[in-house]
């Protein structure tokens, strides 16, 4: 059974049609980061607007490629056409920019009621976790990090439609810690990808950051930000940003690293699953990687293509997880 993602919760539009949750059959995906990069950050009002522009274009695109890869015609009788193949059509509706997200439920009502099919609303976070789906053979029992631009939280799945948030953090995102600070070093937009690379070159025991003591499995990053703040303005003579970018990352990626593995360890799960932008972070992946080769926990992790916003992820929550959705559900801005 295929089914049909959309996801314009930000400043990514994309489109996926995904086989039985797993298999990615064919993804379009247009990235607006060039068009915020002049201004520092996300304009939501310019976003929808950007959303509203490439939208149908890149439907038509997923639906060719689709078509081409399966032998299959667009339209055609009821057993022949590449639409009778879809169960239904899934859609962020939130948590994300209500204006942005507005563009792609408007879209998916439309197919949905043209194609008389079910309309699925996904949550954006837990679609990130189900970016771990495609391709792979992950079950639940797992724990998921998910770490984005928006939120940071250790999540138990107990099931593939039960999870609990068992963590979080009480002030800023781990990407949006990543985002401001690279602000601080004159990185630009968008922060994380550019202190990754930078960091590869410094030193992580530089600058002594502060974890941000936090108790059990919740998280703080604002006294972070703050340290490197307070680092640059009292610098004397010539500041190795390098050494700042490294010594930042390791203090993020130490705590996320520690408490997700305890969390696991606490719940006796082997299972670790990485989700969202972050989870693209060299020196995180690393990290998780060298415990998976350690031997006692299993590690996932999307390819980088899907731990940013895409559209299979959407796909894919919606075939394990997703409730049908009367058409006249609204987009939300923030989670529960
Ligand atoms: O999941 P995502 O694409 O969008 C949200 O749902 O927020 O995550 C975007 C976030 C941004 O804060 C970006 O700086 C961060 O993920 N990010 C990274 C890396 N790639 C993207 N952070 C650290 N290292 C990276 N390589
Ligand atoms: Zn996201």
């Amino acid at each position: 059974m295929l089914y049909l993602g959309i996801e314009t919760s930000c400043d990514e539009t994309a489109c996926a049609l995904v086989e039985d949750g797993r298999k990615l059959i064919s993804g379009r995906l247009i990235s607006q980061t060039e068009v915020h990069k002049a201004f520092g950050g996300v304009v939501p009002e310019v976003a929808a607007r950007r959303h509203l522009e490439v939208f149908n274009g890149l439907l038509n695109e997923m639906f060719e490629e689709a078509c081409l890869k399966l032998s299959l015609p667009l339209r055609g009788d009821n057993e022949n056409g590449l639409l009778a193949q879809i169960g239904a059509v899934a859609c962020t509706n939130g948590p994300g920019l209500i204006g942005t997200l507005l563009v792609g439920l408007a879209g998916a009502k439309t197919l949905a009621w043209a194609l008389e099919k079910p309309l699925l609303a996904v949550d954006h976070i837990q679609a990130h976790v189900c970016a771990n789906y495609i391709d792979s053979d992950l079950e639940p029992p797992f724990v998921a990090l998910v770490v984005s631009g928006g939120h940071t939280q250790i999540m138990h799945f107990s099931s593939y439609k039960e999870f609990a948030v068992l963590g979080q953090t009480l002030d800023d995102a781990s990407g949006e810690a990543y985002d401001k600070v690279a602000r601080l070093l004159g990185l630009g937009y968008p922060g994380g990808p550019a202190i990754d690379k930078l960091a590869a070159t410094g030193n992580p025991r530089a600058y002594n950051f502060p974890e941000g003591r936090v108790e059990g499995l919740n998280f703080s990053f604002s006294g972070l930000k703050t340290a490197v703040m307070r680092t640059m303005e009292n610098h004397s003579g010539v500041l190795n940003t390098a050494d700042v970018a490294a010594s930042f990352q390791d203090a993020v990626n130490r705590v996320l690293f520690k408490k997700t593995v305890n969390c696991a360890r606490e719940l006796g799960l082997n299972r670790i699953v990485l989700a969202g932008g972050v989870a693209a972070n060299s020196d995180l992946r690393r990290r998780f990687s060298e415990l998976s080769e350690a031997g006692t926990y299993r590690v996932y992790r999307p390819p980088l293509s899907l731990c940013t916003d895409n559209a299979a992820m959407v796909a894919s929550a919606a075939f394990f997880s997703g409730v049908p959705a009367p058409l006249s559900i609204g987009a939300y801005s923030r989670g529960a």
